[in-house]
């Protein structure tokens, strides 16, 4: 491992959802043992460190975001032995390790949780979690107050004895009260746990939502099903100012265990808040290292607004000494080879709902790859990205899985097909995902054979062999990962940045091609450029 101080500046993270990684015991369901016998290919991707999705025990009803058991590992996974393993074996290969905290809310099947139900109503095991009388008269049959619960419908559920608790996402997802002192004092534990376990650092779950203003004022601009909340300043439960105070007790905590052997701890806050100015409140120096610019993510594919999101989050990231977060896909959003093989007014519309143009999606991807590797700071792939895979948009209706399927009434087909387990080899599934013919938790499209590992690997034209070579150049060239970028002009349709020394990253979005500026070599290149000329939706890295 690189004995690099500020490491998460410039790493390269690969996300690994784990029950849709790798099958050790053909079971369908990717695991702990999976996730090792893929290190040495990770290792040999190039990346630095790998972020495990939560693996932690939980009846999987938003796929282990509902955590039962915080300091544990849940038994389709592996157990605790199999992840200590897996730590010691990305470590001797050089690879960090980060995990999910999920610290807004637990499972429904948490003792603390079942303990409160037990207890009942004005028990102090309730002040855990947020539980109130309804509205509505003396029957209180109508939820406290109108909140919507981010999966679609209320976000309050009614209980036995009649009073309601909060969810902000699913039912099964109480919200814990960060207002009580056992709730802060539990979480410090819990990342001393894995900590002491030898974590290089945290991905914070929903990192802007935990405090709420506990009067419930009604949302000024209720939520539209399906669209993105609204989080303005002083909102009653997102990004609220007072969320800092527990990210600077957590990064207290981190830093504590910096000065011990392994070096310095990170934490990656996932929070979907908005203008730049916000986000980088939580990056400020004694908060959290890094934040996903999803402003980035979201942007359309073309060259005036790339240009705009890029300045405009850099810019706010870097006032406050911070470096920037890259990232293109995860588990929660529409592959981007999908997203910009559509019209780009609809991108991020819901799976199933807009007809995508693969081939130029792929075509982008190529291009996207090298530019968000160019870009200074670090980068995040989520397992699939190095091979191309496209959203998987028509699931059947009865495999649908993800919560959103049924809040939003079958309306919306949520998340599940960036969530197809890895194609890994072979010419039918499940392509190597597990030994044998056991078929994965999600089924996996014929056409994933020409998608696999094996099928791409040694093939110098494939999408995996680009990450390589690029992830190899990344490592190599002292002018990439942190740092700044200058702009140089070319075309409207055109990004072209520079990257001291010797390094500029161009980006034709246009469809005309271009003639790529004079340069010493060419690096690197997502299309065949012949006579120095640049092809439509292709990106090269040149060395000037
Ligand atoms: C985050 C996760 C998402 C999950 C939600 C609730 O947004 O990325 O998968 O459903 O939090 O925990």
């Amino acid at each position: 491992m690189s004995d690099v101080a500020e490491w998460w500046r410039s790493a390269v993270v690969y996300q690994i959802y784990p029950r849709s990684f790798a099958d050790s015991d053909g079971d369908g369901i990717g695991d702990v043992n999976g996730i090792r016998s893929k290190l040495p290919y990770l290792a040999a991707l190039g990346i630095d460190a790998i972020w495990i999705s939560p693996w932690y025990p939980s009846p999987l009803l938003d796929v282990g975001y509902d955590v039962a058991d915080y300091r544990g590992i849940n038994p389709d996974f592996g157990t605790l032995d199999d992840a200590d393993a897996m730590i010691a074996e990305a470590h001797d290969l050089g690879l960090r390790v980060l995990i999910d905290l999920v610290p807004n809310h637990c499972s429904w099947d948490h003792p603390w949780f079942k303990a409160a139900l037990a207890a009942g109503r004005g028990a102090p095991e309730r002040d855990l979690f947020w539980f109130r009388e309804g509205a509505d008269g003396p029957q209180g049959s109508a939820p406290p107050n109108g909140w919507a619960g981010s999966f679609g419908g209320s976000a309050w559920e009614r209980v036995d004895d009649g009073q309601w608790y909060l969810h902000l996402f699913d039912v099964s997802q109480p919200d814990w009260n960060w207002e009580h002192p056992a709730v802060l004092e539990e979480f410090d534990s819990i990342l001393r746990f894995w900590f002491d376990r030898g974590i290089d650092g945290f991905r914070i779950d929903v990192a802007d939502s935990m405090s709420k203003d506990s009067t419930l004022p009604e949302v000024d601009e209720p939520r539209v099903p399906g669209q993105p909340a609204n989080k303005y300043p002083a909102h009653p439960h997102w990004d609220r100012d007072e969320v800092h105070d527990i990210h600077r007790r957590w990064r207290r905590i981190a830093d504590e265990y910096s000065e011990q052997p392994g070096g310095a701890r990170t934490f990656v806050a996932e929070a979907w808040v908005s203008p730049p100015a916000r986000l980088a409140r939580y990056l400020r120096p004694d908060e959290l290292h890094c934040a996903f610019n999803f402003d980035a993510l979201k942007a359309p594919w073309d060259a005036r607004s790339q240009r705009r999101v890029i300045d405009n989050s850099t810019e706010a990231i870097w006032e406050v000494g911070a470096s920037a977060t890259w990232v293109l896909s995860n588990h929660d959003t529409i592959r981007h080879r999908t997203r910009y093989g559509r019209d780009q007014g609809e991108a991020s519309a819901p799976a199933g709902t807009v007809d995508a143009d693969l081939a130029l999606g792929l075509r982008r991807a190529r291009a996207a790859a090298l530019l968000e590797l160019a870009l200074p700071g670090g980068a995040y792939i989520y397992q699939g990205d190095e091979l191309g895979l496209p959203e998987v948009e028509d699931l059947p209706a009865e495999v649908l899985d993800d919560p959103i399927w049924e809040h939003s009434g079958r309306q919306i087909r949520g998340r599940d097909g960036c969530r197809v387990p890895m194609p890994w080899s072979g010419t039918e599934a499940p392509f190597g995902f597990g030994p044998g013919a056991a078929q994965p938790w999600l089924p996996q499209p014929t056409s994933w054979a020409e998608f696999t590992v094996a099928a791409q690997d040694g093939d110098p034209a494939s999408h995996l062999s680009l990450y390589r070579a690029a992830l190899q150049i990344r490592r190599q060239h002292p002018a990439l990962g942190d740092g700044r970028l200058e702009w140089v002009d070319l075309a409207p349709d055109v990004l072209c940045f520079e990257r001291r020394p010797g390094f500029r990253c161009v980006v034709n979005f246009g469809v005309d091609p271009i003639e790529l500026p004079a340069h010493r070599r060419m690096l690197l290149a997502s299309v065949p450029v012949e006579d120095g000329v640049l092809p439509s939706d292709g990106a090269a890295w040149l060395s000037m």
